[in-house]
This record gives structure tokens, sequence and C-alpha cells, in this order.
């Protein structure tokens, strides 16, 4: 009864590199106006990979006394951190200071004795706490205490955003409520890592690793969990030469495509996960979609897992999200509340669908926040064109080059443009005039006009292309047509279909519509209104206060039209476009 969803995780995190309680990664803390992270993405990728293999996840009685499970614990060596949490029963996440302790650990950990029902013995890090008799339970004051890994509830949200000051504030307080936690990040690595000690069962080399919202910096609480199997350690050629008339070369077994290879790999993994992976419940292998996968629930960190294989690409578009996502705060402030804002009127969904999805939504608020003037975010083909012969990178044919660290990523050529005594400043000043051009624009304006530009947008004749950061021709008929950044061929929104789009159309210009009627219009603290973005995103919490009736359809073209009078002095970038017929 002690133990609260809500509080603040119990143990104190020391990551050592002050990261304690942020998102995930190493994105500055929401509403920080601190420089961009210095850390490239494989930094960040490694740095976690290496903490979650110094530690191991417990299932423990809820019941166990903080004090004395960290002493019991700390014969194996020093622990750096530690965290409870609560999902199908209480676990513990232990990161021990050095590897060697979880091998001492594990050295002393039995199989369990086999009772009425039989154990397919399996040794992991995935552990199970038994108390030995009655003392081991903890007085009422000394019970470990949860940290929270949920979402907030709608009531609590829909308190938090009618308190908050200004709209501005609303984005912020949906940012700091559903981005990923520092604990619910480290949870995310480690979970890959288990995973991986499974799949080393068959491929001993291989490593899994976590790509999409989990590591792009976009990610909300309670997200999926993507990961892929990593073969390349297993497939690299050896680079020692050898000696003689011959080259000894492994037996395999060969296929006739890639793609069935990937199959054959992904159906035993699927079924050995299924068989005897601790914890892994509910698999579903999907071998026939365009990227075959397996789909399991992770019970015990209680993730929904994709697991995919051979997922290099995908891998490179998450670090490119992470480059865009760790400019600057304002950028996931606007995805996080575009994506809150999709969800609540059921624009996305967990299944899928016909719906448009969250990868789609992230792609079109860099693409808008590209179009600004001066531009908030550069084009791929300026971080392109900043990388040196270090971060040149080819897969599977495609150029995946970005520049890797994010203080060579020069201001956009339109900053240029603004004067020419500008050009004669040095770099340093440059970067500086950017940073101060992003904070010009408050992420309560930009929502506002990203509802307004697609609102707006041709998306009969034009696809979005954040590679060239301009709208091209669209090379098919499909009703939204987004490139893939890396493969170009490739639509990322291919599943939207026409009324999915219309529908995001439609309830983007009433949104427009809807924050322009609320500026400066809040309710005094006293009436307990709902307004901005809590009328906004909450409506089953509210009724009253729904969209749809506030705004009748018919209304909107000639409203939306006095909006966009009303804005062309602070957007430079409104040019007549084609709405959608
Ligand atoms: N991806 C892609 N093309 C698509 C869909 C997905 O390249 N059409 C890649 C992207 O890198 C994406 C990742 O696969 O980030 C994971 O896809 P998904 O789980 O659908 O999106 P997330 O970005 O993880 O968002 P969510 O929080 O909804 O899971
Ligand atoms: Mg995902």
């Amino acid at each position: 009864a002690e133990l609260r969803r809500d509080e603040q995780p119990s143990g104190s995190v020391e990551t050592g590199d002050g990261a304690a309680s942020r998102g995930c990664g190493a994105a500055p803390a929401p509403g920080s106006k601190d420089k961009p992270s210095k850390k490239t993405f494989s930094e960040v990728q490694e740095e976690r990979r290496e903490q979650a293999q110094r530690s191991v996840l417990i299932h423990c009685p809820n019941t166990v006394s903080e004090k004395k499970f960290l002493k019991y614990l700390s014969q194996h060596g020093p622990i750096h951190t530690h965290f409870f949490y609560e999902s199908f029963g209480f676990y513990a996440v232990v990161e021990f200071c050095q590897k060697d302790s979880v091998d001492s650990l594990l050295n002393r950990t039995q199989t369990p004795a086999t009772g009425t029902e039989a154990a397919i013995p399996f040794r992991s890090r995935f552990l199970y706490l038994k108390p030995k008799g009655p003392s081991s339970h903890a007085a009422k004051q000394s019970l470990a205490r949860s940290s929270n890994h949920l979402p907030p509830s709608k009531r609590k949200l829909f308190e938090l955003l009618c308190s908050a000051e200004s709209v501005d504030d609303q984005l912020n307080t949906l940012l700091k409520e559903f981005q990923l936690t520092e604990e619910n990040t480290r949870l995310r690595y480690l979970t890959c890592s288990l995973i991986e000690d499974i799949a080393a069962a068959y491929f001993p080399e291989c490593t899994i690793r976590p790509f999409g919202s989990s590591v792009n910096t976009f990610g909300k609480l309670g997200c999926d969990l993507d990961m892929f199997l990593d073969l390349d350690e297993t497939r690299r050629l050896s680079t020692q030469k050898s000696r003689g008339n011959f080259l000894m070369e492994f037996q395999v077994k060969n296929v006739p495509s890639e793609r069935i290879a990937t199959q054959k790999i992904l159906s035993v993994l699927g079924e050995f996960l299924d068989h005897v992976g601790p914890g892994c419940v509910g698999v579903q292998k999907i071998l026939n979609a365009r990227c075959p996968l397996v789909r399991f629930s992770h019970q015990a960190s209680g993730f929904q897992c994709d697991l995919t294989t051979n997922n290099r690409i995908a891998l490179k578009s998450s670090e490119l999200l992470y480059i865009y996502g760790t400019l600057d705060t304002r950028v996931r402030a606007l995805v996080c509340s575009v994506r809150c804002w999709a969800r609540a009127l059921s624009l996305t969904s967990s299944i899928p669908g016909a719906w448009i999805t969250n990868f789609s939504l992230t792609m079109m608020v860099i693409f808008f926040l590209q179009q600004r003037s001066p531009p908030i975010l550069p084009t791929l083909d300026t971080l392109r064109a900043s990388a040196d012969e270090e971060d040149k990178c080819i897969i599977e044919g495609n150029n995946c080059t970005l520049v890797r660290d994010l203080n060579k990523i020069k201001p956009s050529e339109n900053t240029e443009t603004l004067g020419k005594c500008f050009s004669l400043f040095p770099f340093q000043f440059k970067q500086t005039f950017l940073l101060f051009s992003l904070f010009y624009f408050l992420a309560e304006l930009l929502l506002k006009e990203f509802f307004e530009y697609f609102g707006n947008f041709a998306f009969n004749k034009n696809s979005i292309n954040i590679r060239q950061g301009r709208e091209q021709n669209k090379p098919d008929s499909s009703p939204l047509h987004i490139q893939n950044p890396f493969e170009t061929s490739l639509n990322v929104s291919k599943n939207v279909n026409q009324s999915q789009l219309q529908r995001f159309v439609d309830l983007a210009r009433e949104s427009a519509w809807f924050l322009q009627q609320e500026d400066g219009d809040r309710p005094s603290p006293s009436s307990r209104q709902p307004w901005g973005l809590a009328a906004l995103l909450l409506q089953t919490v509210a009724p009253s206060k729904r969209v749809q009736k506030k705004l009748p359809s018919e209304r909107i073209k000639s409203l939306l039209e006095s909006v966009k009078s009303n804005s062309t002095q602070s957007s430079t970038n409104t040019s007549g476009k084609q709405a959608l017929s």
C-alpha cells in the first residue's frame, strides 16, 4: 500500500554523467536552455549498452527491504545504481559498477528446484529473489519504492494542463510527463541485452540493438521497443590473411534470398523466445511483412517488443532523428504534442492499419521546421555536407552518410541571406544566432502553424522530402507521400489511405482555428474550465469543450482564411498552397 506508481524513483540514479531523470539518450532536459549534448548517437548507444551489460533484472517480493536487498547484492561488488518498478509483479534493476559482479552473482544463483511444474533450465540475468524467512520482510518505512514507467492518467494530465500558465507551458508539461525517463530508458536497453543473451544461444556473436522511438529522443512512456538482431560480427570476413594455397570458409546453409534467410533466422528465434525465453509471452511471427518481424511481450519490463533483423538503415534513421531531436528541446516538445494530439483524436492507433504513424508525424514535424524562415532544422543534405571522411556510411547500396558530431552542424544557408554583414561574423556567432532564432519561435506558435501548414498542404500533388527540405512532385498516387530519408524509393506512409489523410487534414484545420481562438484566452485559475491543449486533447474528460462541437466544419474554410491573413506577419512560409480537395 505504501508503493505509489507516481512517485519519483527512490534509489538515486547516479549516472555519473549528470543525466539522471532526463529523457532518453543524452538529450537535454526539457525547457532547459543548455547547449546540445556533445555525445554522438553511437557514443550514447555504446554507453547504454555497456551499462546494460553490468545490470541484472530481479523479480522480488514487494515487501522487500531496500537496505537488506542492496546489502545482499553488494556481496558481489559495488552497485552503481538501482531502481524498483511495478509491471506484472515487482522488479528491481540493479547496475553494478563492474561486469565481474554480475558473473559472481550468476555463479551463486540456483536453477529452481522442480516442484509440481517442470522448469526448462535457462541461465540469464533475469533473476528471482526468494525470501528465506519472515525476517526478510521490511518494516513499512524501509519498503522499496517504485519508480514510474507509465504515462500520466487522463485526469492527472487534465489537471496539469489546466493549471499551466500558457499554451507554451502546456506543451512543455506534455513533454515532461510523456518523455522517456532515465529509468525507463535503462530498462529498454537492459531488455535488449536480456534478449541478446537468449539469441546468443543460437548466434553467440550477435548483438541486439534498440532503434526507433526508444532511442531517437522522441519516445513516449508506453511506446513499443523496436530492436534488431545484428549479425555483422558473425558475417564479418576474417581480417587475418591465411597462408598457403587454400582459403578456409565456414560451411553454411544457403537459401535462395536474403529475405528467406531473414525469415528463417526470425522463425527459429521466435520459437526459442516462445518456448524458452524467460518473461517472453504472446510471441507472434509476422514473417510475410515487408520487413519480417517477431512481436512479443516482455512481461517483466512491460514492453511490447518488435524484433527484426538486418535493420541497420532503420538504426541510421534513428540516428538522424536523434540529431534533430537533440538540436533543440522545442523540436521534441512539438513532436510530443503532435503525437499526443494524433493519439487523442484517434488519428494514430496501436493496431497496424491505414492510419498515419508516429514515425510519419515526426517526419512531417521535421519537414515543417525545415520550412521556417530562417529554417529551424537543417536538411538531410546539409547534414550530409557537414560530414567528414569518417562519417561516410553506405548500407545496402544506400548513402546513409550523416555528420555524427553535433558540434559540426552549420547554420542553414537561409540564415546567411539575412544580411551581408552576417557572413563576416565567425562561425560561433552564426551558431549562437541560429540558437537565438530557435528560441524566437515559441512552441505554441509552431504548433498552431504546424496545423495550419498541413491543413493547407497540397498532398494531392506533393511529396514531403526532408532530404532536400522541399516539397517535390509525388512519384506515385499514394494519398500521403513521405520519402524515406535513406531508402529514397520508399514511401514511409504508404499505408495511409485517402480517408485517413482527409481526417488528418480536417482535424489539423480545426485545431489551427481552435488554437488561434485560444490566444490569450486562458480562463481564471478558479474556473477550472478546460482550455488550450486540455480542451484540444482531452475531449473525453471535458466533453463540453469538444473541438468538433466548438468548430463546425463548414465554418472552417472561411475562418482559416482569416487565421492565415492574421498570421502572415509572423509566418514567412504560408505561400498559398493548394488545399487538399
Ligand atoms: N521505420 C521506417 N519506415 C517505416 C516505418 C518505420 O524506416 N515505414 C523505422 C523508423 O526508423 C522508425 C522505426 O522503424 O523509427 C520503428 O518504427 P515504429 O515503431 O513504427 O516507429 P517509432 O519511431 O518507434 O514510433 P512509436 O513510438 O510509434 O513506436
Ligand atoms: Mg516504435
